[in-house]
């Protein structure tokens, strides 16, 4: 076992570029490992994943207290809100907090939403498809989710690029380890103006009540309990951030495996009736949210380890997603492998609330670029990934594509009538 393992490797480019190395020495080596660097066990085996995210505890926000303690006083207001986020609750505080939500985002609005993405996934094309060229981060993968997700919220769309920052900023928080002064500064001005918006959206509802989950949460009513104000808050910032850094890099990294598999994207295109299957092999494949964190709530024995209570455990959900014992060739991408039971939504009590429309954007993004854009190629081979360690994600995709006829004719139209 090599003590020198640690997942702070991640901030090496070269695994940064590709972290399945790294993971399969760690869960080979050492499949429940003692992060000398970070202080956290490691877990990469996919049955110890499942273990730790249905037996150990969410609630892993320090005090503010402890914060200070350790000199991190600047984290307090980020991590206030945090801690009223149902992703760091245990029962009977998640329960509550879940249910309330569930009661807010039901299937019938996921519905109501289908033909909302696929008109906006539509228009997102038009603005670029007489171009050739693209770059699907910034022009398609960026803007949808955000779109999707102010609908969703029931805040004016024309807000989509402030939440589209907000959003950049929080995850920043959420999928980093490494603690940088400046950038707390930033993310917490972030959390106040959220909070300020969040705010007056409630103020607004009072005046102008309008459809939408900020609304839902207000008036959500479960045996006669009901969300306080904060946890409007808090839970309407988790759905805008959980909502859009994820399902940016489902279709950035998924467009990007797909482009260097060129024999499955022809299936792909063959038959498109495979999107749905595709979208769950792209999401082990290449898992947006890379690990997460618990903490132990009692003395545990893993994988012949002793854990100790209240030890910080990283469950590193795209390991499990490569592990060999539950994925048959983990390193080949199979479209059609028809395995829902990948930890890219997580397991159990904190499955992702927001599954049903990730799945739902994953599919219209992928079938609607598929159809639309034909000789789809990747007009660069030099990726930058985002400094994110937990969010992974493309900074940029540049691709090209051929202008269809109509295109052409329109835009030769254009020029004889200039
Ligand atoms: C491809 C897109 C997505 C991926 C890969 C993803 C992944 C995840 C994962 C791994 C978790 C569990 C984290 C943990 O246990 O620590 C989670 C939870 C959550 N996700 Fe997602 N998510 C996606 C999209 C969404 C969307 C679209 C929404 C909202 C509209 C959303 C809202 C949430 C919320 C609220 C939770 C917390 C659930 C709880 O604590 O009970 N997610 N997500």
């Amino acid at each position: 076992m090599d003590a020198g393992l640690s997942l702070c490797q991640l901030m090496e480019p070269d695994i940064m570029a590709s972290p399945y190395r790294l993971y399969r020495e760690l869960r080979e080596a050492d499949p429940v490992h003692w992060d000398l660097f970070l202080h956290a066990w490691v877990v990469t085996r996919y049955a110890d994943i499942v273990t730790v995210l249905s037996r150990y505890s969410a609630d892993r926000t320090l005090t503010p207290e402890k914060l200070e303690e350790m000199g991190l006083g600047a984290m307090n207001p980020i991590i206030q809100v945090m801690s009223r986020q149902m992703l760091f609750r245990d029962p009977p505080v998640h329960t509550r907090l879940r249910n309330l939500c569930a009661a807010a985002f039901t299937p019938a609005r996921v519905a109501i939403l289908r033909g909302h993405i696929q008109d906006i996934a539509d228009s997102l094309i038009d603005r670029f498809i007489g171009k050739g060229r693209a770059d699907i981060v910034a022009e398609l993968a960026a803007p949808m989710p955000a779109i999707v997700t102010a609908e969703l919220l029931g805040v004016p769309v024309s807000d989509h690029e402030k939440l589209k920052q907000w959003s950049i900023d929080f995850a920043e928080i959420l999928g980093n380890f490494q603690h940088q002064p400046d950038r707390v500064s930033r993310v917490a001005a972030s959390v106040r103006d959220m909070t300020e918006y969040f705010r007056a959206a409630i103020r607004e509802q009072e005046v102008n009540p309008h459809e939408g989950l900020v609304n839902s949460l207000v008036n959500a009513e479960v045996d006669g309990v009901r969300l306080t104000e904060e946890e409007i808050i808090a839970n309407s910032i988790l759905t805008m951030i959980g909502g859009q850094e994820t399902a940016t890099n489902l279709i950035g990294s998924g467009l990007l495996t797909l482009l260097q598999h060129p024999e499955q994207l022809r299936m792909l295109q063959d038959d498109p009736s495979l999107i749905p299957l595709a979208v769950e092999e792209l999401l082990r494949y290449e898992s947006p949210i890379q690990h997460t964190a618990r903490v132990a709530q009692e003395d545990f024995v893993l994988g012949g380890k002793q854990i100790r209570r209240g030890q910080s455990v990283l469950a590193v959900l795209a390991a499990g997603n490569r592990d060999p014992e539950r994925f048959p060739n983990p390193d080949v991408l199979d479209l059609k492998r028809g395995d829902k039971g990948h930890l890219a939504f997580g397991w159990a009590a904190h499955f992702c609330f927001g599954a049903p429309l990730a799945r739902m954007e994953g599919q219209i993004a992928f079938s609607t670029l598929l159809r639309r854009l034909k000789n789809l190629a990747l007009a660069s081979e030099d990726f930058v990934w985002r400094e994110n360690l937990g969010l992974r994600g493309l900074s940029g995709l540049p691709v090209t594509f051929d202008v269809p006829a109509e295109e052409l004719r329109a835009s030769r139209l254009e020029l004889v009538h200039e």
